[in-house]
């Protein structure tokens, strides 16, 4: 379950919100796993909203990075596009079994949740935070340095 804090806020109200939305969604699937209340059509449901919200949200960061000549902008683009071929790799990996078992779905329902989620909370942390630096709403030394590494 990831939790809002501030480690994790940008500062820039509309990426925070948009990042709230992927992290209630994430912790969302968690639940459902846990709960044991998940099934084939309400995992297929929400990994596609993910991904689709997730694309939608990294165009619009990249524009505000892009506009505000942001420091990490390029590095920023560079990862989304990892994580978008890496989302989209999994989810067709999951349309492409025909024959979910009970126990399989869960299995591989809790590794995708721990991979994608785990990226994008290291994501936020180590990159977008520099989005808020940019915007004047973060100081440097407030936010960890960024990491090259794309996955
Ligand atoms: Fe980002």
């Amino acid at each position: 379950m990831i939790r809002w804090s501030d480690r994790i806020a940008t500062g820039v109200p509309k990426i925070d919100v948009q990042h709230k939305v992927l992290i209630r969604n994430f912790n969302l699937l968690e639940e459902r796993i846990n709960s044991r209340t998940l099934t084939y059509d309400n995992l297929k449901e929400l990994l596609l909203f993910l991904l689709k919200y997730a694309e939608w949200h990294f165009g619009r960061e990249e524009e505000c990075a892009a506009e505000h000549r942001c420091y990490i902008a390029e590095l920023n683009r560079r990862q989304h596009e990892w994580y978008i071929s890496r989302f989209t790799e999994l989810y067709e990996e999951f349309k492409a079994v025909e024959d979910w078992t009970e126990e399989r779905l869960y299995e591989w329902a809790a590794t995708v949740h721990k991979e994608l989620s785990e990226w994008l909370l290291k994501h936020v942390v180590r990159t977008d935070r520099h989005i808020g630096v940019c915007l004047g709403k973060l100081k440097r030394e407030e936010v960890p340095p960024p990491e090259e590494k794309l996955s």
